[in-house]
């Protein structure tokens, strides 16, 4: 949204100015974004050559139990190009951990990687001693210059253990390190975590092969290959932050998928369940496929209660959409393009379909999913004021929740368990608000009912400038410290984040 000095500089620099107004030559590049671009110095691929990748499932060391080491890898992203990547298990994404409502979930995090971590499950209904708290560090197990913010620490390894008490839904995990998350989720610490149960089973989508998750992300390369990430300090060692310029958020020329650049799907002529996550720092899309529908099934926490057919969706970083793309009418030969239409050049597409076959498929999208009940506003115990605003910490600048810088040290709100509370949210950018421990529902927007693609159970909402969102939340089964935070991760690195205790 805001145009830093040195993009307008950057636009002004290459172009005959002339009559042109304003708006139309800088908003292209940073329309609908509060953050800046970071170009790439590295030889791109022409979009759809590279195949999609399908992160594998994690196989279980033994029925429900996990082990992921977390290490430095290598990885050809850019074709004929190494690029040095902090990967769950070296990959990025990371395997796909999958499990069964009800059932208790343990992952067992290795770090071997040179620098502290913490492993959240964002979307999880987590205790809080298993949901990465940003102090409850995983240690390199030689890590000696560990300095300030005690929290639970473990040294070399932990076990996260997850309930799984929730609905079927896409989640996802990530590092959470305190002031460090923005570079470590960038180099690649980010995977899914898909929660199934016996109501969507029973359900006719798309299942299997045809039913696919798709992280999406944008990121910019050095000419070697390397991720670029203008962090103050490379190493992500001690020195948090970006430089200056960049505090608005990161956003990068290239735009993978799976970990892959615009890649290409070769696809029947079938329905497709596409369960859309937007794992960017920065990054917010508005994604299409002209032609088709993206018909909506489920949001970040769930199924809807019926399908919603958008012709485009914005989805914010942290957010999940599943939707079905019907291909059952299409032709051999045909293609589709995902595209994002707050992008432009390299970054106005995505991704491609390419239906290279044809097959009879008897999946449907049913008009009635589930059952999601609208908490009563009027059952409401008390209205919270959250306020999202930059600010200056010290003598520098960042971004604040109600005035005030995070600090592990401060609780900001009690919550009893079992109460409904109505959470208003208020932002001068945009600001992609996020909540651990139970999902919500938007209630309304800028006092105006919910957009179609507010619907349903949700952990992230995408905040635009100047507006507010009041949410119906409600915490349930686990005490202690958790937290709100926004999913810009630049934001969030630089203080966008408060903790609330439920009991
Ligand atoms: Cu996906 Cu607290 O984060
Ligand atoms: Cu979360
Ligand atoms: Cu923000």
């Amino acid at each position: 949204m805001s145009v830093s000095r040195r993009g307008f500089l950057g636009v002004l620099g290459g172009t005959a100015l002339g009559a042109a107004s304003f708006a139309s030559l800088v908003l292209p590049g940073a329309a609908g974004q509060t953050a800046e671009l970071v170009r790439s110095r590295a030889r791109l691929p022409e979009p759809f050559t590279v195949p999609l990748p399908v992160p594998p499932v994690a196989r279980p060391v033994r029925p429900d139990h996990y082990v992921i080491t977390q290490r430095a890898a290598s990885v050809e992203i850019l074709p004929g190009l190494r690029t040095p990547i902090l990967g769950y298990d070296g990959m990025f994404p990371g395997p796909t951990v999958v499990s069964r409502r009800g059932r208790r979930t343990v992952v067992t995090h290795r770090n071997e990687l040179p620098v502290p971590t913490a492993v959240h499950l964002h979307g999880g209904h987590t205790p809080a001693e298993h949901d990465g708290y940003p102090t409850d560090l995983v240690l390199p197990p030689d890590w000696h210059d560990h300095a300030g913010h005690a929290g639970n620490v473990a040294s070399g390894q932990r076990d996260y253990v997850y309930p799984c008490r929730q609905r079927a839904a896409t989640l996802w995990y990530h590092d959470h390190r305190m002031d460090f998350t923005g570079p470590q989720v960038y180099r690649g610490l980010a995977g899914f975590h898909l929660v199934h149960d016996d109501e969507e089973d029973a359900l006719p989508l798309p299942k299997g092969e045809r039913d696919i998750p798709l992280m999406i992300t944008d990121r910019a390369f050095e000419e070697d290959g390397s991720f670029a990430y203008p962090a103050l300090d490379p190493s992500t060692r001690v020195r948090p932050g970006v430089e200056d310029e960049y505090m608005e958020g990161v956003l990068g020329d290239v735009i993978l998928v799976n970990g892959a650049p615009w890649p290409v799907l070769e696809v029947a002529t079938a329905r497709y369940r596409l369960r859309l996550l937007n794992a960017s720092n920065a990054r917010r899309y508005r994604l299409s496929v002209p032609g088709t529908p993206l018909v909506q099934t489920g949001s970040d926490g769930g199924l809807l209660a019926r399908p919603v057919a958008h012709d485009e969706l914005t989805i914010a970083p942290g957010e999940r959409f599943d939707v079905v793309l019907d291909l059952t009418e299409r032709s051999p030969g045909e293609e589709l393009t995902m595209r994002n239409l707050l992008g432009s050049g390299s970054t106005a597409q995505v991704m491609r379909f390419r239906v290279t076959s044809r097959v009879r498929d008897d999946s449907a999208v049913p008009a009635r999913l589930s059952s999601v009940p609208r908490p009563d506003p009027a059952d409401a115990v008390r209205t919270r004021e959250w306020r999202f605003t930059r600010g200056d910490i010290g003598d520098h600048g960042g971004w604040l929740v109600n005035g005030a810088p995070f600090d592990p040290a401060r609780i900001d709100a009690d919550v009893s368990l079992g109460d409904l509370e109505i959470w208003r949210v208020v932002s001068d950018l945009h600001h992609p608000v996020h909540v651990h421990l139970d999902p919500f529902q938007v209630l309304s927007r800028g006092g105006d009912p919910p957009a179609p693609a507010d619907a349903g159970w949700k952990d992230t909402v995408d905040v635009r400038p100047n507006e507010y969102v009041e949410l119906g939340v409600r915490f349930t089964d686990y005490e202690g410290l958790f937290l709100l935070h926004c999913h810009n991760l630049e934001h969030e690195d630089m203080a966008m984040m408060s903790t609330f205790r439920t009991g």
